[in-house]
């Protein structure tokens, strides 16, 4: 299949995804940094196997991506009567939200999508497709300017001269435009502050070395790609003052899950005294998750440790654990960068304060 021409975002870098004359289209990050291609989704299985496939990843993306394909799934059912139709909105959704179980995000952006359509007063199922279009546009405008207010309150944290410490990639190509952890590297470089980047490079997939190490180059930030197991080495040394990540769910009380490696990150950067921020739009709040140890952590297929890239690195038969996320309990984290502004210990209160919740 040829790939299309790929837009571009505020900060030239291309778009994560884009709905384009009635189709979805995703920037098939399996093949970045090598090759910058985008790929026609042609139905709700494909959308659903692009994302187990991480060609779209990152918590606010594949909830985005998410809203638009159930679109996709959608485009048959506008010929059914108004009920058939919703009770196709509702099983679709479902089904879609079971791609990925670790980032609430994908589950948010399908409820609010479902929502949405109940709420609606038309009879015409071709209509009320049109209103569901409007929506996951929403979300995904919505998106950009969350994340671009996250690097509004998060960009003072990085001083002229600091070393930042980031870990898989929560950045533009996880999000709509500006990244959560990224968007406050983006707005401080927008700002003229220099400061430099470390990114570890996140084994098994290597999100830190293909993604994000890619775009804060294209972007002209100064970045330096590490081995996971070099953090200690590199904090050791005094180049970072300071960790940022993303996070795929935060627990009422604070809890976070992120990428796999991320509670190792964290408990480093409580020995050497770095604080470590985590940066997050509001659809990455789970109020019905009281701690982190409830959040459902993906694991993937054994290949992906056993190989890297194409090439086996580990004995046949060899007994193998592939946790895609990990947990990092409230107490390592220094505070939560918002929408909203940065929020300090004690999280469950100041989270509900911040969201008026319970
Ligand atoms: O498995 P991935 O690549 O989807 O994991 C992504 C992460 O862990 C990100 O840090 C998280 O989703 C936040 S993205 C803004």
């Amino acid at each position: 299949m040829n790939s299309p021409a790929i837009p571009q975002n505020r900060l030239n870098l291309p778009e994560t995804l884009w709905w384009e004359e009635g189709d979805l289209y995703l920037l098939d990050q399996t093949q970045l940094p090598l090759n910058v291609v985008g790929e026609l989704q042609t139905s709700l299985e494909h959308v659903s196997d692009s994302i187990k496939a991480l060609k779209v990843r990152g918590a606010p993306a594949i909830g985005v991506a998410g809203a638009y394909g159930l679109l996709v799934g959608l485009k048959e059912d506008r010929k059914l009567g108004l009920d058939d139709f919703l009770k196709q909105v509702h099983s679709k959704a479902e089904w879609l939200g079971e791609a990925r179980p670790t980032a609430v995000n994908l589950k948010w952006a399908l409820k609010r999508m479902v929502e949405f359509a109940n709420q609606q007063s038309t009879t015409e199922s071709g209509e009320l497709y049109d209103l569901m279009l409007s929506e996951a546009k929403r979300i995904h405008e919505e998106d950009r300017e969350l994340c671009r207010m996250i690097g509004v309150h998060g960009a003072e944290l990085i001083q002229p001269g600091q070393g930042v410490l980031t870990h898989c990639n929560a950045g533009s190509l996880a999000t709509s435009e500006f990244g959560t952890a990224t968007s406050p590297m983006y707005v401080a470089h927008q700002n003229q502050v220099p400061f430099k980047v470390y990114a570890d490079e996140t084994r098994p997939l290597l999100q830190g070395a293909r993604l994000t190490s890619w775009e804060l180059q294209q972007a002209g930030i100064d970045v330096t790609l590490i081995t996971d197991n070099m953090a200690a080495h590199i904090m050791s040394q005094g180049l970072i003052d300071v960790v940022i990540t993303g996070t795929d769910r935060v627990a009422a009380n604070g809890d976070v899950a992120n990428k796999i490696g991320t509670l190792g990150v964290a408990i480093l950067a409580k020995h050497f005294g770095i604080p470590y921020y985590v940066a997050l739009p509001y659809s990455t709040i789970d109020f019905n998750m009281e701690e982190g140890h409830g959040i459902p952590i993906e694991e993937r297929a054994w290949e992906e440790v056993t190989h890297f890239g194409e090439r086996r690195t580990a004995p046949e038969d060899i007994q193998v654990r592939s946790p895609a996320f990990d947990v990092t309990p409230h107490e390592l984290v220094a505070g939560l960068i918002t929408e909203k502004g940065l929020i300090l210990p004690p999280f469950k209160e100041n989270l509900q304060k911040l969201y008026s919740q319970g």
